[in-house]
């Protein structure tokens, strides 16, 4: 068993380019080295989920923090065969979504606290866009503590927010009633793969003292690009033909070309029609 407190700060200066300083005394730190340490997995063993563990790890979960106590977030487990291939058919690009022993679908839930009010007899001045706000923060930290859960049993997981850009699609197969939306889904199995650490940017750029100061982006940013391509350059390059073969490649270059195209412009409208206001 590696000491945790090496592993941590093995981990910690993969992602941020820094060493920090560890006390090893600490509790906990066997739980920090595991989210210090978290990978998306994109490959899986042929090996099932039992659903009791996947009832287990829902269940842990759901026991996320929840806004005022209001409990807007569902899971949707997807075993059906001709439910999860309907979805591999929308995602082709990603082989993960089809060869997950498992496919979870997290969703914002902006309608049970309205019925709450409608049940109760009371009026509901609040179907405005804090309701959706609310509900999608909710299903994110949901969304985060599984893949804690997950990560804490062995499993390996992958969100996949790509089944928005199929949302209609996506809410008539699982059937969502109106103010239901889905957040992302979420690929899950038992790694085949050893992914390496992903680079964030550093902690001067998204770590603040009392204010927000963005200091010098571009130099920042910079900086990160060649710590980011020393440890995982990006294999393709995005559109050469649109924007040409750049000499050096980096996370800024990629994230720039990937949005110079419209991403999920119909969002709003598909929100709208599942019955949120967005005022
Ligand atoms: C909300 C959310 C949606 C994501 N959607 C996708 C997706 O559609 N497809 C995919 O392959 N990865 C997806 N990812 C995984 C990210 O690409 C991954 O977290 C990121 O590259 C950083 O890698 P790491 O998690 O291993 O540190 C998603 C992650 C999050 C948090």
């Amino acid at each position: 068993m590696p000491d945790p407190a090496q592993s941590i700060q093995a981990s910690l200066s993969a992602r941020f380019g820094e060493r920090l300083e560890i006390d090893a005394s600490l509790p906990g730190l066997d739980d920090l080295a595991r989210i210090a340490a978290h990978r998306v997995i994109r490959r899986y063993q042929p090996r099932d989920v039992t659903p009791e563990l996947l009832r287990l790890l829902c269940a842990c979960a759901l026991s996320a923090p929840s806004k005022s106590d209001l409990q807007q977030a569902d899971i949707v487990i997807v075993r059906d065969k001709s439910r999860r291939e309907t979805i591999c058919e929308l995602l082709p690009e990603m082989p993960w979504a089809r060869t997950s022993p498992v496919f979870l679908v997290f969703l914002a839930n902006g309608r049970r606290v309205p019925k709450l009010s409608q049940m109760r007899g009371k009026p509901f001045p609040n179907d405005h866009l804090d309701l959706f706000f609310n509900a999608s923060v909710d299903a994110a930290i949901v969304l985060a503590n599984f893949l804690r859960a997950a990560e804490a049993v062995g499993l390996g997981c992958c969100p996949i927010s790509v089944i928005r850009d199929h949302a209609s699609t996506v809410s008539k197969l699982l059937e969502l009633p109106e103010k239901v939306i889905p957040i992302a889904g979420m690929c899950v199995g038992w790694p085949a793969e050893e992914s390496g650490i992903s680079a964030r940017l550093s902690l001067d750029t998204t770590l603040h003292e009392e204010r927000f100061d963005e200091g010098d982006l571009g130099e920042q940013i910079d900086a990160y690009d060649r710590r980011r391509h020393a440890l995982r350059p990006y294999r393709n390059q995005r559109e050469p033909e649109r924007f040409g073969r750049a000499e050096f490649y980096g996370w800024s270059e990629d994230k720039a070309r990937q949005y110079a195209t419209p991403l999920r412009a119909d969002f709003g409208g598909f929100v709208r029609a599942k019955g949120f206001h967005l005022d």
